[in-house]
This record gives structure tokens, C-alpha cells and sequence, in this order.
């Protein structure tokens, strides 16, 4: 890490200076290439934001090195312990824990705004039934820009936090409604006397005819799954929503864009894609083979759930997770072989040099996916879970951008094509 009192020097045949460093609260200082281009001509060149920082932001913070994950500066260990999802929220969109009477108000606000218009319905009945629910909610939420465009000024402070509270507010019916419609089952509304993880639950698992009991041990191990996912500063697809919101586009526009970032396997759909994989892999006999494979540059298979491109050390959600997946596994009475096979693949790769010299240890996504399965989500509805979390992280990060007044981003590029050539003559 550069000391704050080395300033970083460059030069070339044209060119030549150095360029200041700048700090945040805590974690490593930034060299502020801002005035590069202008004022000497060249461009900083960093594929993959490996060493960008692109904003300033005062919500998250991760130390990969050290397995520290802060929100608003709590610890996310201290939060699944102590907060519920709603406070996390509260907390990650105006940056402190709600004091007296804000989060009764809050909650009150999010139930006020997490029906559908019946209109919305409509849009799922164009989907195939057998559509995957993340290419119906990157539908569905980029509709919802339709409904709420004209009368949304992004200039007006309260205009936004309306905005705000509608997305995290409407997303689990849009996603439980996802699930619902393609099995053929009616849509159940959210219940006022049900906090924002139990109300999902009853959307997505409720029966029509009967009423929705509550299971305390799953709605608290809903809970923190929320709250783990709820945020994880410059990721893939909160990078997503930002350059798009940086345009000044609709809200609910953006955070389509980000939904569609978050299903890659690289990102949310990872979870899905470490179920795939422990159903292959079949037994415990069959791990070596599997880490044969991993390891083998000719093949693309990759231990999914493993690696991060931030943690090089414990990813910290992994551990709380994996406490609440054995919670579940145990209150349900679920002999999960999966879940024998995922605690063996763990062991052994933590043990096999390739995995500890590239510092690959298991991610978020390694637990949480015999975790959903336990408590009765389909394999395809685990990235539309992280959706569901993740969409408090874009719309604390969009109000961020929007009180910055900072422009549009345009990232810059390296040119390697031809150069300036003429269109050949016919003749
Ligand atoms: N299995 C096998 N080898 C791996 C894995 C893996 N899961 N992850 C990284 N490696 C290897 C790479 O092949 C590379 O080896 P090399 O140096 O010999 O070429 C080295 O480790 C570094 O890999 P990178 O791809 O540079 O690591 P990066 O930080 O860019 O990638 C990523 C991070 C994309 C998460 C990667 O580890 C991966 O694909 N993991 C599996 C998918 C996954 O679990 N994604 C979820 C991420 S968490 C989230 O989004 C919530």
C-alpha cells in the first residue's frame, strides 16, 4: 500500500509528473488521476477496475485481505447477529440505525408501497411459464419505469426517496410473483402484520386457500440472507447501476441493468451454479476428481462458491451463513448429503496448495445455496433471493450518486485497432 508521503511519479518521451494521493476513512490511499488526460495526455490503463477506485462512497466497506465487511461501519458479523433486514436497509440508505419512532415510520413506508399495480400482473402472463425468474425480473423491474417515470423528478430529494422505498418495497412480490407464476399458483399480497422476510416467504410458499404460519427458525435465517446480500460496495452490478444512473435514467431502468449483471455465474448466479455442481460431483469419493478439474487449466470447469475478486482471505459471510444453513438443516431435521459433500470440498481445497497459494477460500454463495434449498427455494430462484437482498445496496448507492450532482461516467479506452486507413478505391 503507498505511504501517504510517496506521491507517484511517471514519465515517458512527452511527458512527465506526479500526481497526488488521495485518502478515505480507512483501507488503502487512492492516486487521484483526475487531472491526467487534461493535463499531460495520457490514460490511466486498468481493465477490470483491478485498481479503480471510481467514487467516493461512504457505505460499504470491504478489506479482502483481512475478511472485513462494514456497513455504515458495523460489522456484518454484528449486524446478522443483532439487526433485522429492515434496520440494515434503513441503516444503508440514510447512514445511521434508526433511532425513536424511524423504524416504525420506515416500515410503515415500505409496507404502504410493496403492493403491485394490478397492470404489473399482466407483464408476467407474457413470459414463457418455464422463463428463469432473473429474465423475468430484469423484465419486469425495467417495466415498472413505465409506471413511475413522468411523475418522478431524480432533482427532487423526496421525490428519489420515494423511489427508493417503492423498489425495495415492491421487490419481493416481483420476485415471489416471478416463482409463482411458473408454477401456475395464484399471487398472495403482502401481509401487514408480517416483517419484510416473512412476507416474502408467505408470497412465495402461501397457499391460496390456507393460511401462511410463520416459521420463526426459517424467517430469521431468511433475515440474515438478506442482510448478508443487502450490500458489497463497487461490485459487478452496483457498478452497473451507477454508470447507468449516471446518465440520469429512470431508477427502476438502472436497477433492471443491475439485475442483469448480478445473474452472470461470475456474480449472483454463482449460488445456483455451487448446487449444479455439488449434484455432480455426487459423493465425497468424487472431490478429487472435482479438484483435479478445478485445477486443470485445459478444462473451464472452476470449483464454483470459491474465490473472490475482492477477499483474498475468508469471505466473513461465508462463515454466518454456513452457521445458519447447519441451524436450518437441523431445525428441519434435513439429512442433506450435499451439505456433507460441501463441508469435505471445503476442507480438502483449503488444504491443497493451488487453492491456498491463489488465496481461494469459499465465498458467499459457497452455503447459502443448501441453505435456500433447505428452506424449499428451486435452484433457479437463489439469484432472484440475491436480487431481492441486493437491491437495497444499488438504490442506497443511486441516492449516493444522485446528492453528488457528478455527471455522466465515461470510462476511456486503450486503442488497438487499425489505424486511420482509406476506404479502397473500386475502380
Ligand atoms: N476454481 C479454480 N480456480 C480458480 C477459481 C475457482 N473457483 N477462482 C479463481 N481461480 C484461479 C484462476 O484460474 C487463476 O489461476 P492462475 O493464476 O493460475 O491463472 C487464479 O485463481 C486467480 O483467478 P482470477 O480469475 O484472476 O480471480 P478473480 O479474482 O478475477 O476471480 C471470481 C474471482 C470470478 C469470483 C473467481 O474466483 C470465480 O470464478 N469463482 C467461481 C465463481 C463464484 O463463486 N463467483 C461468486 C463470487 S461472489 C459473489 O458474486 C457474491
Amino acid at each position: 500500500m503507498p505511504s501517504k508521503f510517496v506521491t507517484p511519479t511517471f514519465s515517458n518521451e512527452t511527458t512527465q509528473g506526479s500526481l497526488p494521493l488521495v485518502e478515505g476513512t480507512i483501507g488503502p490511499a487512492a492516486v487521484d488521476i483526475q487531472t491526467l488526460f487534461t493535463n499531460h495526455g495520457i490514460l490511466a490503463f486498468d481493465p477490470g477496475f483491478r485498481s479503480t477506485a471510481s467514487c467516493k462512497s461512504a457505505i460499504t466497506f470491504v478489506d479482502g485481505d483481512n475478511g472485513v465487511l462494514l456497513y455504515r461501519g458495523y460489522p456484518i458479523e454484528e449486524l446478522a447477529e443483532h439487526a433485522s433486514f429492515t434496520e440494515v436497509v434503513y441503516l444503508l440508505m440514510h447512514g445511521e440505525l434508526p433511532v425513536n419512532d424511524q423504524l416504525s415510520g420506515f416500515k410503515k413506508d415500505l409496507l404502504y408501497y410493496s403492493l403491485l399495480h394490478d397492470q404489473v400482473m399482466s407483464f408476467y402472463r407474457g413470459f414463457r411459464r418455464d422463463a428463469h425468474p432473473m429474465a423475468v425480473m430484469v423484465g419486469v423491474v425495467g417495466a415498472l419505469s413505465a409506471f413511475y417515470h413522468d411523475s418522478m423528478d431524480t432533482q427532487n430529494p423526496e421525490d428519489r426517496q420515494r423511489a427508493a422505498i417503492r423498489l425495495i418495497a415492491k421487490m419481493p412480490m416481483l420476485a415471489a410473483a416471478s416463482y409463482t407464476y411458473s408454477i401456475g399458483r395464484p399471487q398472495r399480497y403482502p401481509n401487514s402484520q408480517l416483517d419484510y422476510a416473512s412476507n416474502f416467504l408467505q408470497m412465495m410458499f402461501g397457499l391460496p386457500y390456507r393460511e401462511y404460519v410463520v416459521d420463526p427458525v426459517l424467517a430469521r435465517a431468511f433475515d440474515v440472507i438478506l442482510i448478508l446480500h443487502a450490500d458489497h460496495e463497487q461490485n459487478a452490478s452496483t457498478s452497473t447501476v451507477r454508470l447507468a444512473a449516471s446518465s440520469g435514467a429512470n431508477p427502476f431502468a438502472c436497477v433492471a441493468a443491475g439485475i442483469a449483471s448480478l445473474w452472470g455465474p461470475a456474480h449472483g448466479g454463482a449460488n445456483e451454479a455451487v448446487l449444479k455442481m455439488l449434484h455432480e460431483i455426487g459423493s465425497v469419493e468424487n472431490i478429487p476428481k472435482a479438484l483435479a478439474r478445478a485445477k486443470d487449466k485445459s478444462d473451464s470447469f472452476r470449483l464454483m462458491g470459491f474465490g473472490h475478486r475482492i477477499y483474498k482471505n475468508f469471505d466473513p459471510r461465508s462463515r454466518v451463513i454456513q452457521v445458519q444453513a447447519k441451524k436450518v438443516l437441523e431445525h428441519l431435521g434435513i439429512d442433506d448429503p450435499l451439505l456433507e459433500i460441501a463441508m469435505r470440498l471445503e476442507e480438502i481445497a483449503l488444504q491443497d496448495e493451488y487453492f491456498v497459494e491463489r488465496k481461494l477460500y469459499p465465498n458467499v454463495d459457497f452455503y447459502s445455496g443448501i441453505l435456500l434449498r433447505a428452506m424449499g427455494f428451486p435452484t433457479n430462484m437463489f439469484t432472484a433471493v440475491f436480487a431481492l437482498a441486493r437491491t437495497t445496496g444499488w438504490v442506497s448507492h443511486w441516492l449516493e450518486l444522485q446528492g453528488e450532482n457528478h455527471g455522466i461516467d465515461r470510462p476511456r479506452q486503450l486503442y488497438v485497432g487499425s489505424p486511420r486507413r482509406s476506404y479502397p478505391s473500386k475502380s
